[in-house]
């Protein structure tokens, strides 16, 4: 690393430490506001369940006191109560038989808490933080975060048995011990004590380590996380997370899921969406137990698009490939043609009439289809499709997908369009890639249902 970047990184670090410090004395001025009120009269309990347990709240604080600048580059998003709720009702029916649960990314404890309210309750609150001290583990980089976690599962506890909580509360060193600040990547085997894990690990990126047996170059944290914890627990553990949708279309992650499948003996996908209305990142929930895999999760497609994989799909009809020319890098050299690019494919047109460049490389006969990749799960059309039609081999430029029929004529494209435009497309692509643009992979697979 060149001196300058490193001495950028440790500023970095510390305006994110004094970011953190903000939001945890916000959350711990509340809880102090709170202990000097009698938690065992009903109101004051919903307001202190409200601002302390609520995870709508404590995103609020978060969103407040650290910069979504800095939350993106330190991968910190914590998980909403509905979605946080999701995620534990998978493994709830084995946390109230007191399982012993681990969040490797846990942050404020979000899912630490959702899990907590399904885990059994003691005679008093004493043994309750004592039992769930055993069966409650979390990491996290930030001491902060740390702290708070623990302070508010205690809370929890409290308002359960509706104790009056402790002015000037303070969580002794032996409640939740197992919540502790670490570096889970740097970890051996960071899971390995416990039946189930939650995570929702940080989604930015970084360079895969040498020893990354599935891609090289930039990769996804998350899908580090997962290798990690899946190389890390003992067989039959529950393993459920919030991963970005790429993880589950996108073709640079072929091998690691192959890698997942191949280590469970249950999957199950379930799409999401949005994280959250203030994060556009699309996230699916990946709920797997470990073991000998029975070799059926080779797709990670929900159940509809695997059962539609029998009818025919776009690449048994058509050539697809992503339009070869780059305006600001190919040179104006070469024979003169047609050139289309994003501004003369008009949506659901047929196209014939088309400027004049120059260029050396591949060219496509007329007729075909273009679709365009700039892609939203929001938009009323996920493929949005054009028809070229003329006598000379035109260039189209890398914005668009290209879709030449193997049967060469234009019925077809047509037929293609007419699909691409219906509902069950928009559907189709919805469940099969959540990210802002479509893929080869994505459109060769799409199945042409009528
Ligand atoms: C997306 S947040 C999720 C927090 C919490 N589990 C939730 O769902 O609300 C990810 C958390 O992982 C933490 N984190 C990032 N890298 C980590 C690492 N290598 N080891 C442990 N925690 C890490 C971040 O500080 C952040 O609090």
């Amino acid at each position: 690393m060149f001196e300058n970047e490193s001495i950028n990184k440790k500023v970095d670090t510390l305006h994110t430490v004094s970011y953190i410090s903000k939001f945890a004395d916000e959350i711990e001025g509340v809880v102090l506001k709170y202990s000097k009120v009698d938690s065992s009269q009903s109101n004051e309990i919903n307001d202190i369940h409200m601002l302390d347990f609520s995870n709508g709240k404590t995103n609020l604080a978060l969103q407040h006191f650290v910069p979504l600048n800095t939350r993106k580059k330190a991968g910190i998003f914590f998980t909403g109560s509905v979605l946080a709720d999701k995620v534990t009702g998978f493994i709830a029916p084995l946390l109230k038989k007191g399982a012993r649960v681990i969040d490797p990314a846990c942050g404020a404890g979000n899912l630490l808490l959702s899990c907590a309210k399904h885990l059994p309750v003691g005679k008093s609150l004493t043994e309750t933080l004592c039992d769930w001290s055993n069966l409650l583990y979390g990491y996290d980089l930030h001491y902060q975060f740390v702290r708070i976690a623990r302070i508010r599962l205690f809370l929890l506890a409290a308002f359960l048995h509706k104790e009056i909580i402790p002015v000037g509360l303070s969580v002794k060193n032996s409640e939740f011990r197992g919540i502790k600040i670490k570096d889970t990547l740097s970890l051996k085997r960071p899971t390995a004590q416990a039946d189930c894990v939650v995570v929702n690990p940080p989604f930015g990126y970084m360079i895969a380590p040498g020893s990354c047996q599935w891609a090289s170059g930039k990769i996804q944290i998350a899908a580090l996380f997962i290798e990690k914890i899946l190389s890390s627990g003992p067989k039959g553990q529950h393993i459920v997370a919030i991963l970005p949708d790429v993880l589950r279309s996108g073709a640079r992650y072929k091998k690691w899921r192959s890698i997942v499948s191949g280590s469970a003996s249950h999957l199950d996908i379930e799409i999401i969406g949005r994280f959250d209305d203030k994060t556009d990142v699309d996230v699916f929930v990946l709920h797997m137990v470990t073991g000998k895999s029975n070799k059926k999760f080779t797709e990670w497609y929900t159940e509809k698009s695997r059962s539609s994989r029998i009818q025919p799909k776009i690449s048994d009809l058509f050539e697809v490939s992503v339009g070869p020319v780059v305006p600001y890098r190919c040179p104006h050299k070469g024979n003169w043609c047609p050139y289309l690019d994003t501004s003369s494919a008009i949506p659901w047109s047929i196209v014939s009439k088309l400027p004049n460049r120059r260029f050396k490389g591949t060219v496509t006969e007329p007729p075909f289809v273009v679709v365009r990749r700039t892609s939203n799960p929001g938009d009323k059309y996920r493929a949005v499709a054009s028809i070229i039609t003329g006598s000379s081999p035109v260039a189209v430029e890398n914005h668009l997908i290209v879709l030449k029929p193997k049967n060469g004529t234009i019925k077809q494209c047509i037929k293609l369009i007419e699909i691409l435009k219906g509902a069950s497309a928009n559907q189709w692509f919805n469940e099969r890639i959540r990210c802002r643009h479509l893929t080869v992979s994505s459109v060769k697979e799409m199945v042409l249902m009528e």
